[in-house]
C-alpha cells in the first residue's frame, strides 16, 4: 500500500511537488480558487477545506522545500477517486507568475501517472486547457448520450454546511 502521504518530487529548478496536505497553504489555494479561478469564485475558505480534507490526493506545487520550511507554494491540484475505477481532478493552477515553465505539465504528468491513478476512468472539466489535458491522454467525451449528470447546487452545499 503506498502511503499518499509521502509522495514528494524535485526538479532541477528548485520546484517540488508535494501530496502531504500538512504542507498545503490554505491561503494561498483559497485566494486563487475565490478570486482567480473561472469556476469557483466566491468560494468560501470553509467549503475549499472540506474539499481539501475529503479528496482522496491533493497535490501542492511549491519553490523551494517544504520540508525545510521555506516553500512558498504556487500551484495545486486535488483528485478525487476511488483508486480503481474512477477519478476526477480539479481545482488545477499554476499562479501567473510561474507559468509558462512546465510546471502545469509536470503536475498532470505525475497525477496521471500514479499506480493507482493511471489505470482509471478519469475525468476533468476544463473551458480552455484541452491541449493541455490532450497531452496526458484526456479526450472529449463520446458516447455522450449514455452520460448523465446531476448539476451542482450551490445552495444544497451550502445548507450542508450550515453556511447562508
Ligand atoms: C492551465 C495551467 C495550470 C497551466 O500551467 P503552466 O505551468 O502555465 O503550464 P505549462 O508551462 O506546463 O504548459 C502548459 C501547456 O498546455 C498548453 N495549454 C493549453 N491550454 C492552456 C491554457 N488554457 N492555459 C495554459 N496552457 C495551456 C500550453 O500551450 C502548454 O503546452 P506546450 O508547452 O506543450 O506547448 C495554468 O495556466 C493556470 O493555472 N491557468 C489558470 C487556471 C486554469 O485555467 N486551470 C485549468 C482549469 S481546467
Amino acid at each position: 500500500m503506498i502511503k499518499d502521504e509521502e509522495l514528494f518530487w524535485t526538479n532541477s529548478d528548485g520546484f517540488t511537488i508535494s501530496t502531504n496536505k500538512s504542507f498545503l497553504d490554505i491561503e494561498v489555494i483559497h485566494n486563487f480558487l475565490s478570486k482567480d479561478s473561472y469556476w469557483v469564485q466566491g468560494i468560501p475558505k470553509e467549503l475549499v477545506r472540506e474539499s481539501i480534507k475529503n479528496s482522496v490526493l491533493c497535490y501542492g506545487v511549491y519553490e523551494g522545500n517544504p520540508k525545510d520550511g521555506t516553500a512558498k507554494q504556487i500551484g495545486f491540484a486535488r483528485v478525487v477517486s476511488d483508486l480503481v475505477r474512477f477519478s476526477w481532478v480539479g481545482d488545477v493552477f499554476i499562479i501567473p507568475e510561474f507559468r509558462g515553465r512546465g510546471l502545469g505539465k509536470w503536475l498532470m504528468g505525475i497525477i496521471t501517472d500514479h499506480p493507482k491513478l493511471k489505470g482509471t476512468n478519469f475525468h476533468l472539466a476544463t473551458k480552455d486547457a484541452h491541449s493541455l489535458y490532450a497531452q496526458y491522454g484526456f479526450k472529449q467525451i463520446g458516447q455522450i448520450e449514455n452520460r448523465m449528470v446531476r448539476a451542482l447546487n450551490w445552495e444544497e452545499v451550502y445548507k450542508g454546511y450550515g453556511l447562508e
